[in-house]
């Protein structure tokens, strides 16, 4: 973040600390709410941000009006690395970021966001639900100053230019992608033979237009929602990594909130989470619609070469006796639900033809 979006941001939020609107105690007296601040990066139409409203609502109607949830969407608050530091600090209380941008701050995350690590939508939506995976990274922070509370979906990331149409790792070459700042991602571009580029979400847009960058990764969504549409017209859905982004929030607050306070917290992002992957999926189908709209042509290459290309990249990040526990964990997950499928197929056709 440039030093005078640094210091515009530091004075709203400052500011902010003393809006707080009155509410009326048990006792009828007006005191003035604890304000919450929630930060994004999506605009207003995203599920995200709707999700939050969700949230906000729910947690205002549980405590009566003693929090004031206040959401500030756009990386308002800052690029939404920076909205981390600020949230372990306790400058924003919650905020939404992506594991590409967690990774900096706890290895655990590192693992999720290894390309290819889960094999299905339903795989990436088990784990995500799974305590016993989750709940100790999202543990893993709180002495950074942060814990995770929920995921919201985020979609399949596939890789999309403004000249050439990638259909093999080959036709990566040379070309500069955008990823975000994550060191996986960049080894990951790297290993495709990309050269690449890391740079925050609000940044990509120009860079596509000026030519600073030949490409990026993401959803369909940032075609549409951050117009990437306009100027890059090639979207191949290489599927490399399916991103939750998690809600994250400081971890000092809960503590400091009344117990109900804190559970409307809790319960209204499980609330938010729910809406969110419920919306999703006809968003991202919305979201292709109006990109063809624009003009972008969708290819659908071959996936199992961009998939061999990441082998190293596996076997580098599981030589951790941490991160391959974690790693275990998930691809037991994906061959269970294989196996699960597999059993499903064959007791349907077995009850189709009456053979077992
Ligand atoms: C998606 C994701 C964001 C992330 C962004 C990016 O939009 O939901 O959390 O910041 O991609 O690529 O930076």
């Amino acid at each position: 973040m440039k030093i005078g979006k640094r210091i515009t941001t530091l004075i709203l939020i400052a500011t902010m600390s003393f809006v707080g609107v009155g509410c009326s105690s048990a006792n009828g007296e007006e005191k003035s709410a604890r304000v919450i601040r929630v930060a994004h990066g999506q605009n207003e139409d995203h599920p995200q941000h709707k999700a939050l409203l969700e949230f906000e609502k729910y947690v205002e109607e549980k405590t009566n009006g003693e929090l004031d949830v206040q959401i500030f969407p756009n990386e308002l608050l800052g690029a939404t690395s920076q909205a981390v530091e600020l949230c372990q600090t306790g400058a924003i209380d919650l905020v939404v970021a992506s594991l590409g941008n967690l990774e900096a701050f706890e290895d655990s995350y590192t693992v999720l966001n290894l390309p290819y690590i889960m094999d299905s939508k339903e795989h990436y939506h088990e784990v995500m639900n799974d305590e016993e995976i989750m709940g100790p990274i999202y543990e893993s922070t709180r002495e950074s100053g942060f814990i995770g509370l929920t995921w919201f979906d985020a979609g399949i990331r596939n890789i999309y230019t403004t000249k050439k149409v990638i259909n093999t790792p080959d036709d990566l070459k040379g070309l500069k992608i955008r990823v975000q700042t994550s060191p996986t991602n960049v080894k990951m571009l790297q290993a495709l033979g990309a050269s690449a580029t890391p740079m925050s979400f609000g940044e990509v847009y120009t860079g596509l237009q000026q030519s600073v960058i030949d490409g990026a990764e993401n959803n369909e969504l940032a075609l549409v929602n951050n117009k990437h549409g306009e100027v890059a017209k090639n979207y191949s859905y290489n599927m490399h990594a399916m991103l939750p982004d998690l809600l994250i929030v400081n971890a000092r607050l809960l503590d400091e909130l009344t117990p109900d306070q804190s559970q409307a917290i809790v319960d209204g992002a499980k609330l938010a989470n729910e809406f969110e992957v419920e919306a999703w999926e006809e968003a991202a189908a919305e979201a292709k619609a109006k990109a063809e709209e624009m003009g972008v042509n969708f290819y659908y290459p071959d996936i199992k070469p961009f998939q061999e290309k990441m082998k190293d990249l596996h076997a580098e990040y599981t030589q951790d006796p941490d991160m391959k526990a974690i790693f275990d964990k998930i691809r037991a997950k994906g061959d269970e639900i294989l196996a699960r499928n597999e059993k499903k197929e064959h007791s349907k056709e077995s009850s189709e033809t009456g053979v077992n």
